[in-house]
């Protein structure tokens, strides 16, 4: 494989993972309900279910941890928090919060009114389901080649300015609390937004006074993409690309457990002081006290520590060329995967790969489960199970994207592994005709995707 950047690190320390045969894994997604989050971890060979609080923290971080201040109020390791963030990303205050959808939870309590709109770069399972609770209306206003997975368009991630300026128009700007704005678009594949696409939408904002909240979960990786590809940002450091994203938007959620290289923690960030002095009355009720949040501090002392890592250049070379070569070499054998290959994980097109499985079937669902019966391997649908129902309508969202996501968690698996995983989907490609559709038997209300139950249909 060309130009792979190695890896920017040493292994210090190893986890022993188990190799389990096909016969112990049929009966493990059985009893599973066909739903990779309810498989045991111990049961999973390579666990590419997701890279949130996957990743494996560095020597400084871990140390970092030994100086964890763990006083109740003031602690010295929420102002080493609050300074890398200040620094990498600009904002002025910040709210620690357990993990991202906390900080969502609060953001969409405070922004969100009843009735309001909130225009975003294709939905996320748990920020739209915050938008929701808080009786706002998610819209998606990505541009349309982020729907079509063999599109190479190379941000995937921008926004659409024309449906963007028809949803102000029909809602008014007063109805629309805020833009959402996610880098690196999970849904979409891990797809970037560029800085022109950002720029042109801060103008537009500007015009109409709308404040743009950044989802800044992946935006390092995101800033990677923007050096690599788009004019005039090759020189700059990853900080300063960061830096500038910070500038042009009100505000920010974070889960800090994917780019900031960490097993938990997260944060809301934001310029307005009024909106951080609600916030901060709200994190007491919901969280703990405004210098903690939901994190004790070693874990606020790992997550600062990560924020200056996940900035680091050949950190995200080396990431972002994993990515790479396990989509190349899937791409390679004809696999139908998600073009171009994204951040933090490649991703099967369920719909070319099962083409005899209607959505209705749940195909995504039942070649995730597959996959593992196959390998040991552990993937996630990200298709109509993650897509919900309609809270009005109740009938199924039906995205046109019905992907399995193959997630590398940061600085944890070898080139060794990813090719084990590519050989386990390629051999399941051949065999593709045999794979069944599923009937789902359990729904949970929300996010039913982590919960939910399948059994094969015959
Ligand atoms: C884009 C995005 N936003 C928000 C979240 C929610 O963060 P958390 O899982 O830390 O609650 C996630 C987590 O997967 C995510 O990928």
């Amino acid at each position: 494989m060309p130009d792979l950047f190695p890896e920017p690190y040493r292994i210090k320390m190893v986890e022993p993972i188990r190799i389990t045969d096909r016969q112990y894994r049929c009966k493990a997604i059985a009893e599973a309900g066909f739903n990779t989050f309810l498989l045991r971890s111990e049961d999973v060979y390579i666990d590419f279910l997701t890279d949130s609080g996957t990743n494996a923290m560095s020597d400084s971080q871990w140390a970092g941890m030994m100086r964890g201040d763990e006083a109740y109020a003031g602690s010295v390791n929420f102002e080493h928090l609050v300074a890398a963030v200040q620094d990498v990303y600009g904002y002025r205050f910040v709210v620690p919060t357990h993990q991202g959808r906390a900080a969502e939870h609060i953001m969409s309590q405070l922004l969100v009114k009843p009735g309001d709109l909130v225009p975003g770069n294709m939905y996320f399972t748990t920020t739209k389901l915050h938008q929701e609770k808080a009786g706002g209306r998610f819209r998606d206003v990505i541009i349309d080649e982020a729907h079509d997975p063999q599109s190479s368009h190379e941000f995937k991630g921008n926004i659409c300015l024309d449906k963007l300026q028809a949803a102000i128009d029909e809602v008014g700007a007063e109805r629309i609390p805020y833009i959402s704005l996610e880098g690196c678009v999970n849904m979409a594949g891990g797809q970037p937004f560029s800085m022109a696409n950002l720029e042109s939408l801060r103008r537009l904002c500007d015009q109409h006074g709308i404040p743009i909240m950044l989802d800044a979960t992946r935006v390092c990786e995101n800033a990677m993409f923007i050096k690599l590809r788009e004019p005039g940002f090759a020189d700059r450091s990853i900080k300063a690309i960061v830096n500038m994203i910070g500038s042009l938007t009100e505000g920010c959620t974070m889960s800090a457990k994917k780019d900031h290289l960490v097993n938990i923690g997260g944060f809301l960030a934001m310029n307005d002081q009024e909106f951080h002095t609600r916030a901060m009355a709200m994190v007491v009720e919901y969280e703990g006290l405004h210098t903690y949040g939901g994190m004790a501090g070693r874990d606020m002392e790992a997550v600062a520590r990560g924020i200056y890592e996940a900035v680091q250049e050949n950190h995200l070379r080396h990431r972002l060329d994993q990515t790479r070569y396990l989509g190349e070499k899937l791409r390679a054998a004809g696999v139908p995967i998600v073009e171009p290959i994204g951040s933090h994980a490649v991703f099967l097109d369920a719909r070319r790969f099962l083409p005899h499985i209607p959505q209705s079937q749940f195909p995504a669902q039942a070649l995730a489960a597959a996959l593992y019966v196959e390998s040991g391997v552990r993937a996630m649908e990200r298709g109509i199970v993650s897509a919900g129902r309609n809270p009005r309508t109740g009938e199924h969202n039906k995205p046109k994207l019905e992907l399995v996501r193959l997630t590398i968690p940061r600085r944890v698996y070898t080139q060794t592994h990813l090719d084990v995983v590519a050989e386990a989907v390629e051999k399941l490609f051949v065999r593709r005709h045999d794979i069944k559709g599923l009937e789902m038997i359990y729904e949970p209300r929300h996010l039913r995707f982590f919960q939910a139950r399948f059994k094969p249909l015959q």
